[in-house]
């Protein structure tokens, strides 16, 4: 999604806006810009492709003197990459620019009739239309203008905006999409997100929805929509500089791949008090998790497939029914819920647009909707009724693998807690599931530093084309994430499959060496997993087996074998995705492409 990074100051605007939106990179773009006022007036360059090409163009911003400016790095939404779709974008005498990062949902009708009046657009894009509509609400108050504006709006947007003759101030606003402001002795900052400004500031302002901020050199002031000033808190930002960097990795993948074990013992062990599991953030009672009826789980990617897990899990240690729910679905299938649901959301970005409709549309229905999220302060977070942190601290690949993995500790946490107090969980077997969640940051650790293994083995597929993940139950969830992986990384194309749905279609696609990837960590599953090794086996394909080390069964069905410690058969989703991310990792390493920033995706789909 766009990135956006503004500043006013006593410091030259270009080089810090450019070394913000280097910050922002991960978030996917194609086109980046920037506006900066020189004292006179404001200048504008802007161009397609990467921001190195911005940073080569103003020679690392030293051609565009001033020390107020916005910048920004776009995401294709309306209108094609290109100069001139990119942003900033600007009115006709050029003294007013914007910046946006959303999409402005009635901007045709708002195109129409600022054309009838006269005004003239260039470009193909929805934020065209704000500059425009604030040049034409500007009267001398640019506060009165840019609430004006977003009083015409519908959508969403984070913006920065500037206006040539109140060089002294610059602007921000937000609805939906993120959007931060932050201070320090040198001047004021925006970013769409805290790794942008982390060098200059720790402390920062998440801004809400409908909020207006004015930046001055030396202070902000918050509005409302309506011109009322408020007043906001600053949160500090405790991540380590080095956390939004590489730390000595070749990628920020594996990098966070490696962080894993941290990640799985730091959503764990704040809820892992005296042998019990106290999740305080889901402010309910016992009485309140007995009364619930049903458990519905929405996301997207991933999460979704987290939420997959999660299904196995709660309805096999709660006996709670569980129905899972693609986001971008969800909101348009006019969902049965009923008296005694609860909605979780689960949301790495916390800003992912389908997944926050969904929430909203829960809460319209008056059910209350618990977010498993990572990002502090996102809107997800902020507009749960609870929210499940999971503390993976900043992801900056776009494939996740940290953050995934902590869902799925937030998910079998969950459904402890809720097997214990209804009475499906012993006291003995839940001690037993409470070592075993105790012993996954290790048993991850381990399975990282067997990584060789994986990547002789990913090093022989670097050029297929046609992959296949099978498993069932829990394991088809694995399957799910881990043809993700390979999918969005590497750009192969590849399936998963629930390993008894072979036979009624797909089987037909195996050839003479496709590789077929079995998940088998389900000892009740173990036989008919590998009478699907030997069907397909018998067509061609070549085999990997991920399975526990018990299950050496496999050997005569498989023609590669990556073994997992022993856990409970709940948890192996957590051990048996490592290899797979690996797997993925390296045949994307090994075809050159980016790993960290994959062609056509970004971190946050903060659009439709
Ligand atoms: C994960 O590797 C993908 N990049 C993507 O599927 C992601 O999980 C999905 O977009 C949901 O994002 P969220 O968790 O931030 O809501």
């Amino acid at each position: 999604m766009c990135g956006i990074v503004g500043y006013i100051g006593t410091k030259q605007a270009a080089p810090i806006i450019l070394d913000g939106l280097s910050k922002l990179e991960y978030r996917g773009y194609d086109s980046a810009g920037m506006a900066i006022y020189d004292g006179e007036q404001i200048n504008i360059q802007k161009s397609v492709g990467r921001l190195k090409v911005l940073e080569n163009q103003t020679r690392g911003g030293e051609s565009m003197p001033g020390m107020s400016g916005i910048g920004h790095t776009r995401w294709a939404t309306h209108g094609a990459p290109s100069d001139t779709n990119a942003h900033p974008h600007f009115n006709e005498s050029g003294t007013i620019a914007v910046v946006h990062n959303g999409i402005i949902e009635n901007y045709l009708q708002l195109r129409k009739k600022l054309t009838d009046k006269g005004y003239k657009f260039v470009s193909e894009t929805d934020t065209e239309v704000l500059a425009h509509l604030l040049d034409y609400y500007y009267k001398g108050n640019p506060l009165e203008a840019v609430t004006k504006v977003l009083h015409r709006v519908e959508g969403s947007y984070a913006l920065g905006i500037m206006f040539a003759d109140c060089s002294d101030q610059v602007f921000a606003a937000r609805k939906d999409s993120p959007l931060i402001v932050g201070q320090n002795e040198d001047g004021c900052f925006i970013a769409s997100d805290v790794p942008a400004i982390l060098k200059y500031t720790r402390k920062v302002y998440y801004v809400d929805n409908q909020e207006v901020v004015r930046l001055r050199a030396d202070h902000m002031h918050f509005y409302t929509v309506d011109e009322e000033e408020i007043k906001k808190e600053a949160v500090t930002i405790d991540w380590d500089a080095n956390a939004a960097e590489k730390a000595g990795y070749e990628h920020f993948m594996l990098k966070e791949m490696y962080e894993q074990p941290k990640t799985v013992a730091d959503t764990l062990n704040p809820r892992i008090k005296d042998n019990d599991i106290v999740i305080e953030e889901l402010n309910m009672t016992d009485d309140d998790l007995r009364a619930i009826k049903k458990i519905h789980i929405v996301a997207c990617g991933s999460a979704y497939h987290a939420g997959v897990t999660g299904k196995y899990v709660i309805e096999g240690l709660a006996r709670i029914p569980v129905e899972v729910d693609l986001a971008s679905e969800f909101r348009y299938r006019d969902p049965i819920l009923e008296e005694g649901a609860m909605v979780v959301v689960i949301s790495q970005s916390g800003e992912t647009a389908d997944t926050l409709a969904a929430l909203r549309e829960s809460k319209a229905r008056g059910f209350k909707v618990l977010g498993i999220v990572n990002v502090v302060g996102s809107s997800i977070a902020r507009e749960a009724d609870n929210v499940m942190y999971t503390w993976a601290g900043p992801e900056i690949a776009v494939a996740t693998t940290k953050a995934y993995s902590a869902q799925l500790v937030a998910l079998y946490l969950l459904a402890m807690k809720l097997g214990k107090v209804r009475g499906k969980i012993d006291d003995e077997t839940f001690a037993s599931l409470l070592g075993d969640l105790r012993c996954l940051p290790d048993q991850i650790e381990l399975l990282l530093n067997n990584k060789l293994k994986i990547q002789k083995f990913a090093n022989r597929y670097v050029g297929a084309k046609d992959v296949f993940f099978i498993g069932r139950g829990i394991d088809y969830a694995i399957s799910l994430e881990g043809s993700l992986k390979l999918k969005e990384i590497s750009y192969i194309h590849s399936e998963a499959y629930a390993a008894g749905e072979l036979k009624h279609g797909t089987i037909s696609l195996i050839e003479e060496g496709t590789l077929v990837a079995a998940v088998s960590t389900q000892p009740d599953l173990y036989a008919k997993t590998i009478s699907n090794m030997v069907e397909v086996k018998a067509r061609g394909a070549f085999v990997l087996a991920v399975t526990c080390e018990e299950n050496k069964e496999i050997e005569k069905a498989a023609d590669y074998v990556i073994y997992i410690p022993e856990t409970n058969p709940y948890f192996a989703n957590s051990l048996a995705i490592i290899p797979l991310q690996l797997f993925g990792y390296y045949v994307s390493v090994g075809k050159g492409c980016d790993v960290d920033k994959p062609r056509n995706l970004a971190k946050s789909v903060t659009v439709e």
